[in-house]
């Protein structure tokens, strides 16, 4: 889905720019082009990032029986 209109960014994009490390607006706007227009988008561009983050790769995590 797009979040910004303006650049024609998707989630997907900002998704796996941000995967497996912490990165920054600042980092997401120079690399995608990401809010560099209305700003519209920022808040929801935001939100993924903090979604991105909170996920935890669990392939490495063992389980006692
Ligand atoms: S919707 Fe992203 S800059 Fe306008």
């Amino acid at each position: 889905m797009y979040v910004c209109i303006c650049q024609q960014i998707t989630d997907t994009q900002i998704r796996e720019f941000c995967k497996g490390r912490s990165v920054s607006m600042s980092e997401v706007r120079a690399e995608l082009g990401l809010a560099s227009d209305c700003g519209r988008c920022g808040k929801f561009a935001k939100q993924i990032m903090a979604e991105v983050a909170q996920q935890v790769d669990t392939s490495s995590i063992a389980y006692a029986a």
